[in-house]
């Protein structure tokens, strides 16, 4: 998704903003671009280039530019093909360059009456009409660009993150936000913004979160940030920038490390909410007791893979704490007619916590009557959690792949803290739960038993490197650990893959199965295995290649007519976490070998800021 950087300083900003697009590569985007007015202030240079950042690298190489004042953009295209004129900086009359996240939706209408007045446009973004609309305003008499535009967001309908810079008001960046974070950067003497504070710890650990609605003015020794045109102040944090996080280390992909970090960080999302037999409620904060208090059902809204994480969380929202739960996919609960049952909590599960449906659903369930709302999440600074009445992060650490791994087994472990604080409320006696409790003790160790299944799992994957199709079967709560394993294998591999409660085959599915058809079964012992085996029959009978991911315990054996992965024998509350963990793997070695860009998928981007 689109990346903002911009600088004020003494020194040439150009490496600074680079590094900084750089950091936000994980994001996802399909060309770039940077502005710097010249050490006098008096012209704009800009230069966008389509693809990586190091495309724009090898731009600036060749025609070297360099000034104190600048901003730069990593784009993901929304409106317009990626190309170099579609690409960010956009300008107006070469004294006005601009950047922007989001959309503008109003932008027809506005381009419409800005050709009236004799603008000329060179991109079909929706973003060209701000930069040109900033011009306008102070052509007729704003005199700085601060006031020109405080005078257009109004004028703008959508979601924004923007950062401006004029030759007529050298040394200022004046930056806006409506529904696209912004952060400013304080330095000594410098001063600095982006989209994600990540972009700019190179040059300072020092941020001011911008809220929805917030202009600013930022200049290389002052900070003006204004709501509805009057002063206001924001708070001061401090954030540490742990380069480990983005570095790829000894792994090939940052997939791949995060798969492997899956038992270190999920001790780190257990540690301290759990103590040898129970789970502690507090970690849900001081405003919890009061709303779980009145709690007698669970919406979850979620996109993606945390839309997984959802589903299976229903089955131990209704298994341990005997309390229904619906699960929703964020994009169609925000426009579907809720019906709220009362003592309903609303749970959002988001890793990164700007994903732009599933915040605009929780905008929405804010007017529904909910008793309260939950933002499961891994980014504590994040527009989600700060909107929800409480949070229970995640700690997953920065996850960079696109396709989320470890930012999944750590929700499920928050959601399993939830199911059986609701569930001890809900009159679950104190020995069931210390069983849980002590099985959740096991679950980092089970991780790495996992783990070391990596390299059958390499072997395994050539036998899908040639395939097209794939099909995951699972049963009851398996059944989304199917679907996560689907989305991760068509995600990374471009191989098509569909997920099937394995009960559904016989009612369409099946006659899609042949012998170049792989089918991908996720067999843990539970009560429902007697009934999968039933349905995997089905499949070997029409010569179906099955590959079954089982304990010992399961009666598979090696001799069958199924190629079999042996997991070690885990709980069945760990179940979904556990059988998660060969899947990634599987993924990730089928997309090596089809030679893809594992970490940064076509077409898709780490965080889907916009609808
Ligand atoms: O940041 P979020 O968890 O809200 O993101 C939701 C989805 O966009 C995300 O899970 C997506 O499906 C991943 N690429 C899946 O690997």
């Amino acid at each position: 998704m689109c990346g903002i950087v911009g600088a004020v300083a003494q020194r040439n900003v150009v490496e600074i903003l680079l590094e900084g697009l750089k950091r936000l590569e994980y994001r996802g985007y399909d060309s770039a671009g940077l502005a710097v007015l010249d050490d006098k202030g008096q012209t704009l240079s800009c230069v966008r280039a389509v693809g990586k950042v190091r495309k724009l690298v090898d731009a600036i190489d060749e025609n070297p530019t360099r000034g104190k004042t600048g901003i730069a953009h990593t784009r993901w295209a929304t409106h317009g093909v990626p190309s170099e004129r579609n690409a960010h900086p956009h300008m107006s009359s070469e004294e006005f360059a601009l950047v922007h996240n989001g959309i503008i939706e109003n932008h027809d209408a506005l381009r419409s009456q800005l050709i009236n007045d004799g603008y000329r446009f060179d991109s079909d973004t929706d973003t060209e009409v701000v930069v040109h609309l900033i011009h306008q305003v102070m052509s007729a008499g704003q005199p700085d660009l601060l006031a020109a535009v405080q005078k257009i967001v109004p004028m703008l309908h959508g979601a924004y993150g923007l950062c401006v810079i004029s030759t007529r008001d050298p040394e200022t960046l004046v930056v806006a936000r409506s529904g696209s974070p912004l952060v400013i950067g304080v330095g000594i003497g410098e001063n600095f913004v982006a989209s994600d504070p990540l972009a700019l710890g190179q040059v300072t650990d020092r941020f001011i979160y911008l809220e929805e609605g917030d202009v600013a003015e930022v200049k290389r020794k002052s900070i003006r940030i204004f709501s509805d045109g009057k002063p206001v102040e924001r708070k001061l944090t401090r954030i540490r920038s742990d380069l480990s996080e983005i570095e790829k280390g000894e792994y090939g992909h940052f997939m791949l490390k995060e798969i492997y970090e899956q038992g270190a960080v999920i001790k780190n999302t257990l540690n301290g909410r759990i103590s040898a037999n129970h789970v502690l409620e507090e970690a849900f904060g001081i405003k919890a007791k009061a709303i779980f208090d009145q709690v007698n059902n669970v919406q979850i809204v979620a996109c993606g893979t945390s839309f997984h994480a959802g589903l299976i969380t229903k089955y131990w929202l209704e298994n341990i704490a005997k309390m229904p739960c619906q699960v929703d996919i964020a994009s169609d609960y925000r426009y579907r007619n809720i019906i709220v049952r009362p003592g309903t909590l609303f749970v959002t599960i988001s890793q990164s916590g700007e994903t732009a449906d599933t915040l605009a659903a929780l905008r929405y369930a804010a007017e529904l009557g909910y008793v309260g709302t939950l933002a499961i999440c891994n980014v504590a600074t994040s527009s989600l959690v700060r909107e929800s009445d409480f949070s229970l992060l995640t700690m997953a650490g920065r996850e960079i792949g696109v396709a989320s791994t470890k930012a999944f087994t750590t929700q499920l472990c928050a959601l399993l803290l939830l199911s059986l604080v609701l569930g001890r409320r809900n009159g679950m006696d104190e020995t069931t739960e210390a069983g849980y409790v002590k099985d959740l003790h096991k679950l980092p160790e089970l991780v790495e038993q996992v783990l070391s299944l990596d390299k059958a799992i390499q072997e395994l994957s050539i036998s899908f490197a040639d395939k097209h199709h794939a099909l995951f079967l699972g049963r009851g709560n398996q059944y989304p650990v199917a679907k996560e394993g689907a989305l991760k294998l068509k995600e990374i591999s471009y191989i098509h893959a569909e997920a099937y409660p394995a009960g559904e085959l016989k009612h369409g599915p099946l006659a899609l199965v042949d012998d170049k058809m792989p089918v991908i079964a996720v067999a843990p012992n539970d009560e429902l295995l007697g009934k999968l085996k039933g349905n995997l029959a089905e499949v070997s009978a029409r010569g179906g290649k099955l590959f079954v991911f089982a304990d010992e315990s399961g009666g598979f054996d090696d001799e069958g007519d199924y190629k079999l992965i042996r997991m070690p024998p885990v709980p069945d509350v760990l179940a979904p976490i556990l059988y998660t963990i060969p899947l990634q793997l599987l993924s990730y070695h089928v997309a090596i070998l089809k030679g893809t860009d594992v970490d940064h998928p076509r077409n898709l981007a780490k965080s889907v800021t916009v609808e």
